[in-house]
C-alpha cells in the first residue's frame, strides 16, 4: 500500500509520519518510510541540487524537471519494489507537492505538471493521500519556531502565500477522490497520529 503525506512546510506531516511509522512497526505491520525529493542515492543527490540555497538561478522549469527526475528514480528503484513486497510505503510528499509548488505557486500550470508527473511516476498512484489541512495562522506560528534552512523555505512571504492558496485549490479539486483523505492538522500530535493510524489500518485490512 502506497501512502503519501502532503501539506505545506510546517504543517507537521513529517513528525506525524515518523509517529505513524513507529506505531506500525510496533504492530509488526511491514512498513517503510521515505521522502521526496529524495529517497534513493541518486534522488538524494538531486535533492541537494534542488534545495541548495546557492542555486538561486535555478529556473522554475528546471526545478519541476529535477523534482520529476528525482521522483521517477524513487518510484522505480524503491517504491514499486516495496509495494510488490506487500509493504506499506509511507512517503513524505509526492505529486501533490509538485502540483502546488511548481504548478500553482511557480505558475507553470497544474495540468502541465500533472502530465509531466504521469510520465515520471510510470502511472502509479497513491492508495491514500493524507492531506494535512492547517489554518494559515497555525502554520505561520509553527514556522516561526523553526530554522528556515533550504532554498524553498527561504522564498519570500508572497511565495508561501501562493503555496497556501495552492493547497486550498488542490483540496477543492481532489477532495471527492476515493484516495484523498483530509487530516485536520490543527489538532495535537497524538490526536492526529491516532486518526492517521486508524484510517491506514482500516484501508490495509480491507485490501488484505
Ligand atoms: P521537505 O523535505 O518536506 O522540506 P522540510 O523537511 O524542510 O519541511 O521538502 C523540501 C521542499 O521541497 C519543500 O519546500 C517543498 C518542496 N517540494 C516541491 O517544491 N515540489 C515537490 O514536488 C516536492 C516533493 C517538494
Amino acid at each position: 500500500m502506497f501512502i503519501t503525506f502532503e501539506g505545506p512546510d510546517g504543517c507537521g506531516k513529517s513528525t506525524i509520519l515518523e509517529e505513524v511509522y513507529k506505531n506500525l512497526m510496533n504492530l509488526d505491520v511491514p512498513v517503510i518510510k521515505t521522502r521526496e525529493p529524495g529517497g534513493t542515492r541518486i534522488s538524494e543527490k538531486l535533492r541537494n541540487i534542488i534545495l541548495d540555497e546557492d542555486n538561486k538561478e535555478l529556473t522554475a522549469v528546471t526545478e519541476s524537471l529535477l523534482m520529476a527526475a528525482s521522483r521517477s528514480q524513487h518510484v522505480e528503484e524503491l517504491i514499486i519494489p516495496a509495494i510488490n513486497e506487500k509493504k506499506i510505503v509511507l512517503c513524505d510528499r509526492f505529486v501533490i507537492s509538485s502540483l502546488v509548488y511548481q504548478g500553482y505557486a511557480r505558475d507553470l500550470g497544474i495540468d502541465k505538471i500533472l502530465k509531466l508527473n504521469e510520465f515520471a511516476t510510470l502511472g502509479i498512484k497513491p492508495d491514500m493521500i493524507l492531506f494535512f489541512d492547517v489554518s494559515e495562522k497555525n502554520l505561520l506560528d509553527r514556522r516561526k519556531k523553526r530554522n528556515t534552512s533550504d532554498r524553498l523555505e527561504k522564498e519570500k512571504v508572497d511565495f508561501h502565500k501562493r503555496v497556501y492558496k495552492g493547497y486550498n485549490y488542490i483540496k477543492e479539486k481532489f477532495q471527492e477522490d476515493d484516495n484523498f483523505h483530509i487530516v485536520d492538522a490543527n489538532k495535537g500530535i497524538s490526536e492526529i497520529t491516532s486518526y492517521c493510524i486508524s484510517i491506514i489500518l482500516d484501508n490495509y485490512r480491507r485490501k488484505k
